[in-house]
């Protein structure tokens, strides 16, 4: 069974496998580079990484409109919960759970998670899934290289959605770096372009990093889709 992999701008994705929809940090208000409105999106299945408001994004209308179940750390929940969300499941840095599209596991990112109104949002993080159908996918988050990437390569990471975009996260150096580390066969960036903060040349990290490292990097512009056999 194939997974297809949506870019939607910035770091918004949509995982589709078997029949299941992922979308993680869903941010299309406000997004210069999205193409699609917070309400044309589905859902069954919304992960937030951090509390910042590029990645918390639309994610409380989207989940009011589809009743998808939202995970996040547990900090974040409360402060969905405030906000009129029932479907949540609070997860950890280092904790993963089986869900029904298969298990979701946080991940350490180091960075910051203070929610838009100002609320404590936690720790940031990334995720792990391994999806029931034998894929593996990481998606670091917004965060800085860290040595503990290295683990990653224990997880045979099919797909490793990875921020390049510089200034507030990993910039092309250090995403390569964590490339060398977590060993994917796939690399997919995001984070970068939105906004001149994080303009980098991410046609220069894609031929630095199908030629540097053993990865293949697929560049993605909104609302292009790869599929993983
Ligand atoms: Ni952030
Ligand atoms: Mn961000």
């Amino acid at each position: 069974m194939s997974v297809k992999i949506t870019y939607h701008g910035h770091a918004t994705f949509s995982i589709e496998s078997d029949g299941a929809k992922i979308l993680i940090d869903p941010f299309f208000t406000d997004n210069p580079v999205a193409k699609i409105a917070a309400d044309q999106v589905d859902a069954d299945f919304i992960l937030v990484s951090h509390g910042h408001g590029d990645h918390v994004g639309d994610t409380v209308a989207i989940a009011k409109r589809t009743g998808a179940l939202v995970i996040c750390n547990y900090e974040i929940v409360n402060w969905l919960s405030s906000q009129g969300l029932e479907k949540l499941h609070p997860l950890h840095i280092g904790g993963g759970n089986q869900f029904p599209f298969g298990r979701c596991k946080m991940t350490i990112a180091h960075h910051g998670s203070g929610l838009p109104d100002g609320s404590y949002g936690g720790n940031p993080a990334g995720f792990l899934l391994k999806l029931n159908n034998g894929k593996t996918i990481y998606f670091s988050g917004d965060t800085a290289l860290t040595y503990d990437m290295k683990w990653l390569a224990d997880d045979n990471v099919d797909v490793a959605i990875l921020c390049i975009g510089d200034n507030f996260t990993m910039g092309p150096e250090d995403a390569l770096k964590a490339v060398k580390l977590i060993q994917p066969k796939k690399v997919i960036p995001c984070h970068f372009g939105t906004w001149p903060y994080i303009d980098v040349d991410a046609e220069d990290f894609q031929a630095r990093c199908n030629a540097e490292t053993d990865a293949e990097c697929v560049l993605l512009h909104a609302e292009e889709t790869y599929s993983l056999d």
